[in-house]
């Protein structure tokens, strides 16, 4: 087993590499890592690094202590950003896309392992983690309206892209909490299981990413966020290039020759790229 290294170090962040997977940890416990300005500066940083980190080829996101993430910083994020000079405020908000774009973008598998609260902003990081795996008595909340607010940012959006509608009005109007077993009903996060067996479900998840082709992992990603976004006509051109680009990069179609010579079964099993 490989020796678990530490990535360059952030104020509010932990990461940790081992065996090719970069473990990142948000590291406020001590406000429930509620998203400040400075999380945003160093999430956005750490995962422009991890892009380009060969060592890395499966992120997870999680939380210190009892929480994932109790959303914005209500106090820095909404009342002291306000207070700073507009060129200061707005590259922050700029940062703060890395819950987005950032995540979405990445060309490697993001999987996020809720560990405990998930608040509003919160909600933009679980949708955009390709998968989400969460403590099943985590407790998740659309608590914008509680306070006088709407679901900001990109939340609304997002809320329209994973949720019926039904349930995204009823959890955004009420702000009611409900737990990890709900948000699997509603189709919010992958899978909830036992906390006792959080870490346990996150690895085999992980161990699965990790027997995969990356070129592969990172052509799904670009299709899907593509098929999301763009009209179809459009969607399938994309996809056609994204095809010619992965067996470009292959050298033809490794995985179908191993099949051919009867090496392996895709309908049960991933070929072998590292040695195609
Ligand atoms: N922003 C700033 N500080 C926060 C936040 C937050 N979102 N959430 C928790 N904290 C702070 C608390 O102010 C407290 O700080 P203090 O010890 O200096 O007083 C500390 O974290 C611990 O919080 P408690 O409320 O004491 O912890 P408790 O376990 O009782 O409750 C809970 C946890 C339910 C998460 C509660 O803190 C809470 O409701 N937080 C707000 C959640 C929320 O509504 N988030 C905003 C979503 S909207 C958006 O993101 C745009």
């Amino acid at each position: 087993m490989a020796e678990a290294k530490e990535k360059r170090s952030y104020e509010t962040v932990l990461a940790q590499t081992e065996n090719s997977v970069t473990t990142v940890t948000l590291n406020r416990p001590e406000k429930k890592n509620a998203m400040s300005p400075q999380m945003h500066r160093d999430m956005s940083a750490l995962l422009a690094e991890l892009r380009y980190d060969d060592e890395t080829r499966v992120i997870v996101i999680t939380g210190a202590g009892e929480s994932f993430c109790a959303g914005q910083d209500l106090k820095q994020y909404f009342v002291e950003l306000d207070k700073l000079p507009a060129s200061e405020r707005d590259e922050v908000k700029r940062l703060s896309g890395w819950r987005g774009d950032g995540i979405r973008n990445m060309p490697k598998p993001v999987v996020a392992m809720v560990n405990g609260w998930c608040f509003g902003g919160a909600f933009t990081i679980i949708t955009s983690c390709d998968i989400v795996i969460a403590d099943q008595e985590a407790i998740f909340g659309l608590s914008e309206v509680n306070f006088g607010f709407f679901p900001g940012g990109e939340v609304t959006k997002v809320l329209t892209e994973h949720l019926q509608p039904k349930h995204a009005l009823y959890y955004s109007m009420t702000g009611k909490p409900f737990d990890g077993k709900e948000a699997e009903r509603i189709g919010l996060i992958t899978k909830a299981v036992p906390g006792a067996e959080l870490e346990k479900e996150t690895q085999e998840v992980v161990d699965s990413l990790l027997e995969k082709d990356p070129l592969a992992l990172q052509a799904v990603k670009e299709a899907w966020h593509n098929s999301v976004t763009a009209p179809s006509p459009v969607a399938h051109k994309l996809a056609m290039l994204i095809a010619e680009s992965v067996k470009n990069k292959q050298g033809g179609r490794p995985g179908i020759k191993q099949f051919t010579d009867k090496k392996y079964r895709p309908g049960l099993d991933s070929y072998n790229w590292e040695k195609s």
